[in-house]
């Protein structure tokens, strides 16, 4: 079965998150399932050296913003088709942003080009291979469906993964006709979200299937606390909709493999760790002579992720011995709170401002535990890597975070399943009390350990997700 993916970015060529990961380890897990990818996506500057190398195989005229070119190039075992157009993708500054954290105020003509293109694709096929599934992802790419639908093409079926519903892509209604869309959709079932233009909303009325990226968001979402004004529109079509986590790249992220760290190591030579935390801490101004556990936090620093409550519990995790190293940029309420908490605190707390992928590696690598408490979190990976990396998840109990972490209760102690540590009561308070928990494990390097060893067990490869992947596929041609 073939399949195109379309979406706005795909590791290891251009990330802003975890959207990126999934897009760039997906197709290579469905292969194994007889399912043939090819991943449509903009051709921004990070492409550049690859669009040289690659053929084109098609100009699609008239797209939203003019005539683009698709370039076919195989790269990291991935199939890509890059759509190439220079006034919309060639720019200085991230794929959605502005380099000062602007949205690009074309946007809505950047990603209607892609969802377009897409469509033209799914329609006449490209270089003699056409897909019986269209893949979009978010709202960059969910106006495909919606395409789809106008133009009438029905043995295409369209797929839409939502991997956060807080993005939604709203625009007035004037964008309408710059889009091609059609006018007479433009109601409250369609295209019309309070008045504007939402292209996630519209995804997802004419999606023919909807997923997201774990269980426990797919039923979240359906609720007013998490889905963002879009749970009504969910719940009308909640039987086209399904949760299925995210998997890793086993390859990718593989402590006993992996060049970014001092030492590599696995489950039974984990005081090998200790070099790679000895690295942290010369980079980030830590002292060496610490007996407590380090922290590291890894994270676009956003509303979402909760770390406004980590850096009130900052004080208490330095007072109980702790250390702490974070890497992250986004909100500069938040990038000058931990600038600040690495200045009062210095020797114990240490903070990375920007964006730096060996460094989250070596993180991963050095640390004991890894804090993530998200207030929603629809799938996650970072306590993904943590598990992998024995590395242990300090998480909220929310969407993809508690699907995949084992809390260090007493039943799951006793029967060394525990894998981490859950934040139940999402204030300072409650943090406070979970690290206190993780201190108290930590006292006993026989059970920490047996907690590592559980988590690295228990890595969250693709297998069983691409095969859910294949079925949802399947069940839409049966
Ligand atoms: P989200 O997609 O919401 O940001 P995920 O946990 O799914 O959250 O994925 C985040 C991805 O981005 C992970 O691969 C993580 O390692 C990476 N990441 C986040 N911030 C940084 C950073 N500052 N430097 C390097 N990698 C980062
Ligand atoms: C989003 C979510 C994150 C998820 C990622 C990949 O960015 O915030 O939880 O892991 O997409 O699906």
């Amino acid at each position: 079965m073939n399949v195109l993916m379309v979406v706005s970015e795909c590791a290891p060529f251009i990330k802003t998150g975890g959207l990126a990961d999934v897009a760039g380890a997906l197709p290579s897990a469905l292969a194994t399932h007889d399912i043939s990818c090819r991943t449509l996506m903009p051709a921004y500057p990070a492409l550049k050296p690859l669009l040289a190398k690659g053929k084109e195989v098609a100009v699609l005229k008239d797209l939203p913003g003019g005539n683009a070119r698709v370039v076919a190039v195989k790269a990291k075992g991935i199939d890509l088709l890059l759509l190439d157009q220079p006034d919309l993708y060639d720019r200085e500054g991230g794929p959605y942003t502005s380099a000062q954290g602007k949205d690009w105020d074309d946007n809505h003509i950047r990603f209607a080009a892609l969802a377009m293109a897409g469509t033209r694709i799914s329609a006449d096929g490209i270089n003699g291979w056409r897909p019986e599934i269209a893949h979009a992802h978010d709202w960059q790419a969910a106006l495909l469906p919606v395409y789809l639908k106008q133009l009438n093409i029905t043995d295409v079926k369209s797929v839409l993964t939502i991997h956060n519903i807080a993005f939604q892509g709203r625009f007035g209604p004037h964008v309408l006709g710059a889009l091609g869309l059609r006018q007479d959709w433009f109601h409250p079932e369609a295209l019309e979200y309070y008045g504007d233009l939402g292209f996630l909303k519209a995804g997802l009325t004419m999606a023919d299937q909807i997923t997201t990226v774990s269980p426990t968001y797919a039923r979240e979402i359906l609720t007013p606390a998490f889905g963002a004004g879009l749970e009504g529109v969910l719940s009308a079509r909640s039987h086209r909709l399904t949760g299925i986590l995210n998997g890793i790249d086993l390859d990718v992220w593989n402590p006993a493999t992996d060049d970014a760290l001092q030492a590599t190591y696995d489950a039974r030579s984990l005081k090998r760790k200790a070099k790679t935390r000895a690295a942290i801490a010369r980079r980030l101004g830590l002292s060496a002579k610490c007996d407590g556990p380090l922290f590291c936090v890894v994270s676009r620093l956003t509303e979402q992720k909760g770390l406004d409550i980590l850096l009130e519990a900052v004080p208490h995790l330095v007072a109980k011995g702790g250390q702490l190293a974070v890497l992250g940029s986004g909100d500069p309420v938040l990038e000058q709170g931990f600038e600040r908490a690495a200045k009062q605190f210095a020797g114990q707390v240490g903070t990375f401002i920007g964006y730096d992928e060996a460094f989250s590696h070596e993180l991963q690598g050095g640390s004991d535990a890894i804090l993530i408490p998200s207030r929603f979190e629809p799938c996650g990976l970072t306590q993904l890597y943590g598990l992998r990396y024995g590395t242990l998840p300090v998480v909220s109990q929310t969407g993809g975070l508690a699907d995949t972490v084992v809390d260090a209760n007493v039943a799951a102690l006793n029967a060394g399943v525990a894998t981490g540590f859950k934040v139940y009561d999402l204030t300072a308070d409650g943090l406070r009390g979970t690290l206190d928990r993780v201190f108290d494990v930590y006292q006993s390097p026989k059970r920490w350990q047996s907690m590592q060893r559980a988590a690295m067990k228990n890595a969250f490869d693709w297998d069983a997700s691409a095969q859910d992947y294949a079925d949802v596929y399947k069940a839409l041609h049966a």
